[in-house]
């Protein structure tokens, strides 16, 4: 049932946080979702620290004012937090209590797939919900673009250049470590921007670390001169990785983990449009009375899918660019 349909938009609440991984772009959404749910004739309550603030009922009335400048800004001004009292149904129980003891009817969670598992426990004890996909690793099935993703993408390709440039200058080979979590979208894109050697993910790798040895051999005989090998977060062990082919080809290797700066910096411009025309899609599927649904951009186009139904999607790497990456790495 529709909670929310027992009232009017006027004196509609809704509540905003932001949950697990933070992302670039995080803070755009939750202006978007302020302003236009101010447009939209809703108040408006921002909740810190994702679902550990709202368990801790840390709860505050936002207004227009409340994110000004903050638009350019990385991290979240909510924060975030990973909660595991949530995941219990005492924890899920409590946490729509204390939405309806502050007269929040609908919440905004701006976060990933875990996040919209709590959102969806929500739903099932009477809260209007709505998910804004906020994650960098791109991960989220139902959508073709998670907020966030653009600019961790874009301080990855930054740190590979830097590091390309010594790996030349010492005619090295370097192994890269992205971050991803399970997932291989960065780790495939900044492999094509950087013009990568070997790109490394979970959904394709076969783990026969002597084909890649055998490789570097081969490309040094060739003449190439450095060889970049970008490992997904979940191939795991880049260290052990450039210990194991400087043993096996001679070549001085050294791994780089790039690690949170990805998570980090102020977000690109498509992050920021992305992020504003998605918390705007998340207002308007609350005014129209929709609840339990997910934004998405697919095709092209702003969408929304229902939370339960987008779980269930599996998303695998794009394969015309995996197909692209095989063939440019000559
Ligand atoms: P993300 O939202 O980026 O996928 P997490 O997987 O860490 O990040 O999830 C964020 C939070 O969402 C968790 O700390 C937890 O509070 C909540 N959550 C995750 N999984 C579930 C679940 N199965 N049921 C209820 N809440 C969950
Ligand atoms: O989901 C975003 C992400 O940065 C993943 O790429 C990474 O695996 C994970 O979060 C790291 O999480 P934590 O901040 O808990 O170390």
């Amino acid at each position: 049932m529709a909670y929310m349909k027992k009232k009017t938009n006027e004196a509609m609440t809704v509540g905003v946080l932001t949950s697990g991984g933070d992302a670039p772009g995080m803070n755009a959404a939750v202006r978007a979702v302020v302003r236009c749910g101010i447009v939209a004739g809703f108040q408006v309550k921002g909740i810190r620290r994702g679902y550990t603030g709202l368990l801790e009922e840390d709860i505050f009335d936002m207004n227009a004012r409340s994110v000004a400048d903050i638009i350019q800004k990385g991290g979240t001004i909510l924060y975030t937090a990973r909660c595991p009292e949530m995941m219990r149904p005492e924890g899920q129980e409590k946490a729509a209590f204390i939405l309806k003891k502050h007269g929040i009817d609908a919440l905004v969670v701006i976060g990933g797939d875990g996040s919209y598992r709590g959102a969806l426990a929500l739903s099932r004890e009477g809260i209007n919900v709505v998910g804004i996909p906020g994650t960098i690793d791109l991960d989220i099935a139902c959508t073709d673009y998670t907020i966030g993703f653009d600019t961790a993408l874009n301080t990855a390709m930054e740190a590979i250049d830097k590091v390309r440039d010594t790996s030349a200058s010492h005619e090295r080979c370097s192994i890269i470590e992205v971050m991803g979590r399970k997932a291989g979208h960065i780790a495939l894109w900044s492999g094509i921007a950087t013009g990568a050697e070997e790109v490394l993910v979970t959904e394709r790798y076969d783990y026969d670390e002597q084909k890649i040895i055998d490789n570097i051999i081969e490309k040094k005989k060739l003449g190439k001169k450095l060889h970049i090998i970008i490992n997904a977060e979940g191939i795991g062990d880049s260290n052990g990785m450039a210990k194991r082919i400087e043993a096996a080809t001679g070549l001085e290797t050294r791994a780089t983990i790039i690690g949170y700066m990805q998570r980090g910096g102020s977000p690109t411009c498509r992050d920021r449009v992305m992020a504003s025309a998605m918390g705007a899609k998340a207002i308007e599927i609350l005014a129209e009375g929709k609840t339990k649904r997910i934004v998405a951009w697919k095709n092209g186009v702003f969408c929304d899918y229902d939370i339960e139904e987008a779980l269930e999607m599996q998303k695998d790497l794009n394969d015309d660019l995996w197909e692209i990456s095989r063939k440019l790495c000559r």
